[in-house]
């Protein structure tokens, strides 16, 4: 009789124990079944009045009962403690390989990096860097440069006047003549060549299209001592070229004109974009003008405050932004100055 009721009641427990859904229903389980007033407990003490080889039956299956209970219960508790730490892990992980909220760190526009290697590179090689304003005279911009106001040379460059005689300066060619000015004069007394570059930003009238803007960047060198020759200026120019793309670029050297150098040229490189065969950035020519430069007019020497019997010099006039779009392969100009992060965020 008791044997059958055990067996029923384990059972039933059974059961009850797979079909709690909660850790508090699982409790009440463990109470009524387990507990001090539970169900085996009463079934404990109606066992007194057995005759003591049934007792011992009896007990044995109790025993037996509970300990698979007991077992049944601990196993439901973790199956309760595993959902809830997955449940915890699901509403709390973290994915660590995200970028970090917050700001972006920043990094510098194409032309200033290329800007700061040419820096470094003319420091190295003794050169002083040279600033000079963007509003500039008429008279440094044209005038000192052997281009005076009567001269056609003025219509090579499309200017911005502004009042009283004064420009957006054209090229950075006028740091030519306040370099001079400044640096010329105690450095050659002293025996020291003058060597200068002169980055910045000039301006000119041009209808915009992919290869000219009315805005963009030049770095002038220039350097004044007694014997410069073409074969100095050659140097520099080939150095500053293999030290942007770091590899040999083919070179073409023609005759140029510009009135402040005799005799001038234009260095034109093979352009990187499409290696030859013309493209929108080469004008479809298969060269791009990169570096027009010559030997410095006596007129200018004149103007700078320096004797031309004694000085001779050579000047460029590197063209930063070309640079900077051979370099990157760059197709179209207005991408400099347009501002677009996804574009800027590429460097
Ligand atoms: N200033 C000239 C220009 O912008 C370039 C140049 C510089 C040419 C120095 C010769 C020497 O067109």
């Amino acid at each position: 009789m008791l044997e059958s009721q055990l067996e029923s009641l384990s059972r039933d427990a059974q059961a009850r124990i797979a079909a709690a859904l909660t850790p508090d229903a699982l409790e009440a389980v463990r109470v009524e079944v387990l507990g001090r007033k539970g169900a085996l407990a009463e079934i404990s003490r109606g066992m007194g009045k057995l005759p003591p080889d049934e007792k011992k039956v009896i007990g044995k299956l109790l025993n037996e009962a509970k300990t698979q209970l007991e077992a049944a219960l601990e196993a439901r508790q973790n199956s309760f403690a595993a959902a809830a730490l997955s449940a915890r892990l699901d509403a709390e992980w973290l994915d660590v390989t995200l970028p970090a909220p917050g700001v972006r760190p920043g990094s510098l526009h194409p032309l200033t990096q290329i800007q700061q290697e040419l820096e470094d590179l003319f420091t190295s090689m003794g050169a002083a860097v040279l600033d000079g304003p963007e509003v500039e005279t008429e008279y440094n911009n044209f005038d000192a440069l052997n281009i005076p106001a009567d001269h056609p040379a003025r219509d090579m460059q499309d200017t911005f006047w502004l009042e009283d005689n004064y420009v957006l300066r054209t090229h950075t060619s006028p740091v030519q003549v306040r370099g001079m000015a400044k640096l010329g004069p105690e450095l050659l007394e002293h025996g020291t060549p003058l060597l200068m570059i002169a980055p910045g930003r000039v301006f000119r009238n041009e209808e915009v299209d992919p290869s000219h803007e009315h805005t963009f960047y030049q770095l002038e060198g220039m350097m004044v001592d007694k014997n410069v020759s073409i074969a100095h200026m050659l140097f520099f120019m080939k150095t500053l070229l293999t030290h942007i793309f770091k590899r040999e670029v083919t070179v073409r050297l023609r005759p140029g004109y510009f009135p402040f150098v005799e005799p001038g040229f234009e260095l034109d490189i093979q352009c990187l974009i499409c290696g030859g065969p013309g493209c929108p950035v080469c004008k479809q020519s298969g060269w791009v003008e990169l570096l027009p430069c010559g030997l410095v007019n006596p007129n200018v020497l004149r103007m700078g405050g320096l004797d031309p019997e004694v000085y001779g010099g050579f000047a460029f006039g590197l063209g930063l932004t070309r640079l900077v779009m051979m370099r990157y392969a760059i197709d179209d100009i207005r991408h400099l100055q347009g501002g677009d992060l996804r574009f800027l965020r590429q460097f």
